[in-house]
């Protein structure tokens, strides 16, 4: 990987246009980007209740063959057009319907973002909470009932997605260098030696090992249909693809990164963080006796009351709330520069200008889920409040949709010549085999893989 340092971007067609300026710049936004809630209450409480180490590897192998090879096709195509997710497949397919892939994308971030931006704005009031001693109980259920009170408060809700989105807005709207490389070179860091911290609390607390083997103790007879889907899916949640993230970003890497080598790492560093979460959270969780949930009810409920249970526990309950909200303000940027680079780039609104107009029709959509669990409780479509409707919209249905176009495209239209050319820096890597290796992925594997996914998702599998 290139580590080489400059205040400009380098290449010519990079000239106009912002982009990260170093190697380890376009690493950390990455990861910053793969990194958020998904690795705090999704991956490991999966891996503890469905095989541990050997669910560990049905996710290593998922990575391998679908959220791998989506994240190098989304990097190489946004590099080789240098636009916004829409506009990159009108230009590689011109005259072509592929823009509507980019277009789902677009849809899609904004629609995450609706949803986690309320998730992120708990995370917020939490470490407000915990500073004030809110959630200083080894009592689940008063926890529990502190929890229930700020999301029926509509007034608590939508000010806290508010202050999320303002934060997120502000960074975007400095820019990518400015903004984004900035923020996440200086976050990732800070996140990544609080969850070392924490671990090192959790793993020496009495009984520790209980929750080690929860967490790890291989169980190959829990690895069934169901349970490999799911790893499947959640390799896509995790590192942010099918959805035009990848490919927003991907328009920002120098021409001299390895794109594959990239991908790669950033996979490999977001599976070490949420192996890294699950040893902070579940020895404590065991040691202190409580039941190892996930979800809202694991991050908003359990972890206060274990925390509380612990020597000087307010200071590591402030800690763990600060690295949740960092890594969901990384996952945030990046789906934010979607629809804001789109309105930037294709609508030739000024940087400003799209952030606002992009914060303030999602303080508006994103009401609807910030307020599902208050004052629109009762109001359903499809059988679910907003909030569910757009997490089950994306997870299930987008990012799997987005997904199999991106991979289709990449190893049947583009033209095998092209993505050579591409993903060698056209011959200066000696990567020939792994890029062979990868279109062939990309043309037999993924696309099978993502669309059972996607028939699970609808429920039709
Ligand atoms: N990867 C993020 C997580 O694991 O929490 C979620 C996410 C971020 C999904 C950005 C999609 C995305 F574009």
């Amino acid at each position: 990987m290139a580590t080489q340092r400059s205040n400009k971007p380098i290449g010519s067609r990079l000239a106009a246009r912002d982009g990260f300026t170093s190697g380890l710049g376009v690493l950390l936004a990455t990861l910053g980007s793969a990194v958020g809630l998904g690795n705090i209450w999704k991956f490991p409480s999966l891996t503890g209740t469905n095989g541990g180490a050997a669910f560990i590897i049905v996710y290593l192998i998922s990575t391998l063959l679908v959220g791998l090879p989506v994240m190098i096709a989304e990097h190489v195509m946004g590099r080789t057009a240098r636009a916004d997710a829409i506009t990159t497949l009108r230009k590689l397919a011109p005259g072509k319907l592929w823009w509507l892939v980019g277009a789902a994308g677009v849809l899609a971030s904004f629609l995450i973002m609706a949803f986690y931006t309320e998730v992120a704005g708990w995370v917020f009031a939490y470490i407000v909470k915990a500073v004030t001693g809110g959630i200083l109980s080894t009592d689940p259920a008063v926890t529990g009932q502190a929890f229930a009170d700020l999301i029926a408060s509509p007034s608590q809700s939508l000010l806290w997605q508010w202050i999320v989105l303002a934060w997120v807005g502000l960074i975007i709207a400095l820019g990518v260098s400015k903004g984004i490389e900035r923020v996440t070179k200086r976050l990732m860091p800070i996140l990544l030696g609080l969850l070392v911290i924490i671990c090192i609390r959790s793993l020496t607390l009495p009984g520790a090992a209980e929750g080690l083997k929860f967490l790890f103790n291989p169980d190959f007879t829990k690895l069934t249909g169901p349970v490999v889907l799911a790893a499947m899916g959640l390799s896509f949640f995790k590192l942010s693809v099918g959805m035009g993230t990848m490919i927003t970003y991907g328009s920002y890497f120098r021409e001299d990164q390895n794109i594959p080598a990239t991908a790669a790492r950033v996979m490999l560093a977001d599976l070490t963080v949420s192996i890294l979460a699950g040893i902070a959270i579940f020895p404590a969780v065991f040691s202190y006796g409580f039941e190892p949930g996930a979800g809202p009810s694991l991050l908003f409920i359990t972890i206060p009351s274990v925390f509380a249970s612990m020597p000087l526990g307010q200071v590591f309950m402030i800690m763990f709330f600060i690295l949740t909200a960092i890594a969901a303000t990384g996952a945030m940027l990046s789906l934010l520069e979607v629809p804001v680079a789109f309105l930037n780039e294709k609508l030739r609104l000024p940087r400003v200008t799209a952030t606002i107009v992009t914060v303030v029709l999602l303080a508006l959509v994103g009401s609807t889920a910030a307020l599902s669990s208050s004052t629109l409780a009762s109001t359903k479509v499809l059988g679910k409040t907003f909030f569910d409707l757009f997490d089950f919209a994306t997870s299930n249905v987008l990012l799997p949709v987005g997904g199999f176009f991106i991979t289709l495209f990449v190893g049947w239209v583009w033209g095998k010549a092209q993505v050579m050319n591409a993903l060698t820096n056209q011959g200066a890597l000696k990567n020939e085999r792994i890029v062979n290796l990868f279109i062939g992925v990309c043309k037999f594997v993924t696309p099978v893989l993502v669309f059972i996914v996607l028939l699970n998702g609808l429920g039709l599998f």
